[in-house]
């Protein structure tokens, strides 16, 4: 460990950093309440396994990118690496097993081991949604349309939608096979990886990053084709309905996500200004059986990486920590105490203060008063303290007027 510096992968978000980040958590405040979806939170930890049966044994995430601990009373926990699996599990208990809709969104951290790069974390935070207990298109289509909605609210712009189908468990069996058939004479010469795919979940092979594996993959056949009638005619509606909302998509039948869960529609969003981690986010339809539950949970929903967020949003920040409306100083030491209960009374009349707890010359009053960009300088010396009065500097004109200190809360009152 060097300079206490934060594990790799892992970040401060300072405190000059923090405005970008209220900005896109009111925005998801503002728009996903429009569609009447109301926050949710759920632990960072949970049970391994609701991880683990929720995405999926076989997935990168389970495999190789869960934190895993075990805490003093022996059970295994993991720090979520997504918000799906625990949102489903806390939804399980409400009446979403009877077949009525749950609509929640939630933010927040999450963890993956994954190896650190630009737009690749390993506490990184998502903003997602979860619409679940009904299966129905025309949800799915919403769903996408809300995510673009909140883009537009938060002014990025120039993404591309990917979309894809994953179809139900059975209509995707014909593909399957053409999948099987078209890897089975290439698959000695693709990554130990593809190999283990291969075997046990065969569509993530047209997920690998391997270089040596992607002409293979290019070069596959274009599955949606072969999909069962009910998940094809599934697609086409959620298809014909987004170019009925005017929203424009890109078919990419590769596209397959790197969780277990999903079933039918499925889209990323890229963003060109990003580079190698491009998506800013992701999501789909799922089915996850939660234990205990007579059926599997469907839902549809998304996650956007904020970080990435961030980098598509390309702001100048402007650093407005710290600043206040009023700085106040003393240049004897005998008004500490009065100045320090007029900022008490100027707080609670919702104006913000600094107040300086030690003696201030009067040129490091007023550089102070620029520092924290205040409109008014308060300013109490001998002269001030023997008439009950406070000097008050108006920091855009430089403007200054001594006033009785019984005034001095309505008089700025009026000002700010
Ligand atoms: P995901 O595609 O794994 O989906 O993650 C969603 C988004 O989180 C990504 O598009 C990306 O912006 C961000 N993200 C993921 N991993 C990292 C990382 N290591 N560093 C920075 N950002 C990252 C899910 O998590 C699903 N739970 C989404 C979902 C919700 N599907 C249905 N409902």
């Amino acid at each position: 460990m060097t300079n206490f510096a934060p594990p790799p992968g892992m970040s401060d978000v300072m405190p000059d950093e923090i405005e970008v980040w209220h900005d896109i958590e009111n925005a998801a405040h503002k728009i996903f309440p429009l569609y009447a979806y109301a926050e949710m939170r759920t632990p960072i930890l949970e049970y391994m396994e609701v991880f683990i049966h929720g995405l999926g044994k076989d997935t990168d995430v389970v495999q190789k990118e869960m934190y895993t601990l075990q805490d003093r009373g022996g059970r295994n926990l993991a720090l979520r690496p997504e918000g799906t699996a625990g949102i489903i599990r806390g939804l399980a208990s409400t009446d979403i097993a009877l077949g009525n809709e749950k609509r929640v969104y939630y933010m927040g951290p999450m963890f993956r081991g994954e190896r650190p790069a630009a737009g690749r974390k390993r506490q990184f935070h998502q903003i997602g949604v979860e619409n679940a207990g009904k299966v129905h298109p025309e949800l799915d289509a919403e769903c996408i349309y809300m995510l673009l909605h909140y883009l537009d609210e938060i002014g990025i712009s120039g993404h591309t939608l990917l979309l894809s189908t994953r179809a139900t468990p059975e209509d995707r069996k014909p593909a399957e096979i053409v999948l099987k058939k078209y890897f089975e004479p290439h698959i000695d010469i693709m990554c130990q990886d593809c190999k283990n795919r291969f075997q046990k979940n065969l569509w993530r092979i047209l997920d690998c990053k391997n270089p040596a594996c992607g002409e293979f993959i290019r070069g596959a056949p274009n599955l949606l084709g072969h999909l069962g009638e009910n998940s094809r005619k599934y697609f086409e509606k959620v298809c014909s309905l987004l170019e009925y909302m005017k929203v424009p998509f890109t078919i990419e039948p590769r596209l397959v996500r790197g969780l277990d869960y999903y079933v039918h529609t499925v889209f990323e969003l890229t963003h060109p200004g990003l580079g190698g981690q491009n998506a800013i986010a992701g999501g789909g339809r799922y089915q996850i059986a939660v234990p205990g539950a007579k059926k599997p949970i469907e839902g549809i929903g998304f996650a956007a990486g904020m970080e990435r967020l961030i980098m598509a949003q390309n702001k100048k920040v402007e650093n407005s920590a710290g600043s206040v409306s009023v700085y106040i100083a003393a240049l004897d030491s005998a008004a500490l105490e009065s100045n320090a209960s007029l900022a008490n009374n100027l707080r609670r009349m919702n104006i913000s203060v600094l107040a300086e707890c030690e003696q201030r010359s009067m040129k490091a009053a007023l550089r102070g008063a620029n520092r924290h960009s205040a409109k008014f300088a308060l300013i109490s010396g001998e002269n001030e303290i023997k008439n009950s009065n406070i000097l008050c500097k108006n920091m855009a004109d430089g403007s200054q007027s001594e006033i009785p200190l019984s005034n001095i809360a309505e008089h700025l009152s009026k000002l700010i």
